[in-house]
């Protein structure tokens, strides 16, 4: 199982949503966060809004995915989210070592979707 989580631009979000639905994603967690990347959030700040001090707004995506559905999530992000521009974004792709539903104490690749 993986944690994928990725960074992206505020108007990209309802392209990748999009893009993951089409691909059975469907459990996603979604904030707005504030962010900088190398520029230091100065040369960006034309598509960014900027938010406080050298920070820009940003939208974050946490998706949980048993490892047939990894490559499937990055690519359905990366369509909805790259323009080629500074800013669009990063993915990290981290190991998950455990997920378990609340509800009916389910485990691991039952309980992630
Ligand atoms: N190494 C990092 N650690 C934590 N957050 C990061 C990191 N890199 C990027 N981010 C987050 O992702 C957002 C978007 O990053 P961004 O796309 O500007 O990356 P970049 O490395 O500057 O690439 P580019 O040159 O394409 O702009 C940042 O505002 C920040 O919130
Ligand atoms: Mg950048």
């Amino acid at each position: 199982m993986k944690y994928v989580i990725a960074i992206i631009q505020p108007d990209r979000l309802d392209d990748v949503l999009e893009r993951l639905t089409q691909k059975e994603i469907h459990l996603v967690t979604v904030s707005n966060v504030m962010g900088r990347g190398r520029q230091k959030g100065i040369a960006e700040v034309y598509r960014s809004h900027k938010e406080a001090g050298s920070l820009l707004r940003k939208v974050k995506l946490e998706i949980a995915v048993n490892d047939a559905y990894v490559q499937p999530t990055i690519e359905a992000i990366t369509a909805g989210a790259r323009t080629g521009q500074i800013g669009d974004g990063k993915i990290f792709i981290l190991d998950l070592k455990e997920c378990i539903r609340l509800r009916t104490g389910e485990t691991d690749g039952v309980a992630i979707g």
